[in-house]
């Protein structure tokens, strides 16, 4: 496909795909749509046996190569005003995951047409459920990626300009943790506060304390945080509630800080139940981890973009998560943000990723995924990339 079709085939599937968009494991369309046009290309799609989501392979023996798409939207009412703006009501690619599938399944033609000289596999996953995290993990759990040598993703970026790219090594998304804390006291009178445990001045001095746990433990040099985000106790103005259930989030981008703020959420909670009387009941469920750039492929990756021209950035370093870490627990990966072009933030209802950076994109995984080949096998040739 020469390099005007190829523009125009992403173009149209991106434009196609941020009009689609569909919930974390509800992509039933954006599923059937990618298989269509990967069979269409005479691209091998495998067996992944999930609901949503596809998997294909290019190229035939030797060492393996992964590159990973998420597919999902959010449930966001759109309002970038594009011409290919969201069909489906409340539903809205804010993400730019419109723009991963499609970057990926340009790569996908570019390395199918070097196929019968690349000196191994690449498998290409378009991944359900990022947002609602769990998707990768799905993946992982039916062994699709087993014996992958390395793992390479982007993601858009609205903070850098179209033909840059932000990567760092190490980690560059945080751990993310979720906990409900219910606070168990003793309900009384209002007038008699002495005769039971009064649960909401017990919450209101762990909230406040609970913000010295990153200021008072962490390294101040390192990123940590901790909200509060949901308070809820009593229902009425003359009786003390029995509980007050608090919810949160937790984020670090270690996993020893990680350990750290976890084992201190608990003592605080424990500690200051016990100061007034009562007692903690807390529910701690980790997340994804630190999403961490191996420091060698990182370094492959930015040769390999310096070569495609694209202007290199630190990444852009976020408290959000991202559950590409799932696979970088198992593989060395690189998770790379491409600009897309400045606009509001991702998850934004005005969000925007600018369709002139598909291309560049499709040739920086397929060059990726093969110069990664090259790497393994030890062939000259192909560490050059496509
Ligand atoms: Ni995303």
């Amino acid at each position: 496909m020469d390099e005007g079709a190829l523009k125009s085939f992403l173009e149209e599937t991106f434009a196609w795909l941020h009009s689609h968009p569909e919930l974390s494991y509800e992509e039933h369309e954006t599923t059937a749509k990618l298989k269509e046009l990967l069979t269409d290309k005479h691209i091998t799609l495998l067996g992944l046996p999930l609901a949503t989501g596809a998997a294909a392979e290019i190229g035939r023996s030797g060492p393996l190569v992964a590159l990973r798409a998420d597919i999902d939207g959010l449930p966001i009412t759109e309002a970038s005003g594009l011409p290919y703006a969201s069909q489906n009501r409340g539903r809205m690619h804010a993400c730019g995951h419109d723009f991963h599938a499609a970057a990926l399944l340009g790569a996908a033609i570019l390395l199918k047409e070097h196929e019968a000289d690349l000196p191994g596999r690449v498998r290409l996953i378009f991944q359900p459920a990022e947002e609602n995290p769990g998707g990768a993990r799905k993946v992982l759990e039916t062994g699709i990626l087993k014996g992958a040598g390395a793992i390479f993703a982007l993601h858009t970026s609205p903070l850098l300009p179209v033909g840059t790219l932000g990567l760092s090594p190490g980690p560059v998304m945080a751990a993310v943790d979720r906990f409900v804390i219910r606070f168990r006291g003793q309900g009384c009178h209002a007038a008699h506060p002495d005769r039971g445990v009064d649960v909401i001045t017990l919450a209101a001095h762990f909230i406040s304390a609970l913000q010295t746990l990153v200021s008072r433990n962490c390294d101040p040099f390192a990123a940590n945080l901790v909200s509060i985000t949901r308070v809820s106790a009593g229902n009425t103005w003359n009786v003390l509630p029995e509980t007050a259930e608090l919810e949160g989030t937790a984020r670090s981008m270690t996993k020893e800080d990680r350990r750290l703020i976890r084992d201190r959420l608990h003592a605080l909670a424990q500690g200051e139940a016990a100061a007034f009387g009562g007692e903690a009941l807390i529910d701690w469920q980790a997340g994804p981890p630190p999403t961490t750039n191996d420091a060698g492929w990182t370094d492959f990756a930015l040769a390999v973009a310096r070569r495609q021209g694209f202007a290199l950035q630190d990444a852009p370093k976020s408290l959000a998560g991202e559950d590409f870490a799932y696979y970088q627990e198992q593989f060395p990966g690189v998770f790379a943000s491409i600009g897309t072009g400045l606009s509001a933030p991702n998850h934004s209802p005005e969000f925007i990723a600018d369709p002139a950076a598909l291309l560049p994109g499709a040739r920086l995984l397929a060059a990726l995924a093969a110069g990664a080949l090259g790497k393994l096998a030890g062939d000259s040739v192909y560490t050059a990339g496509l």
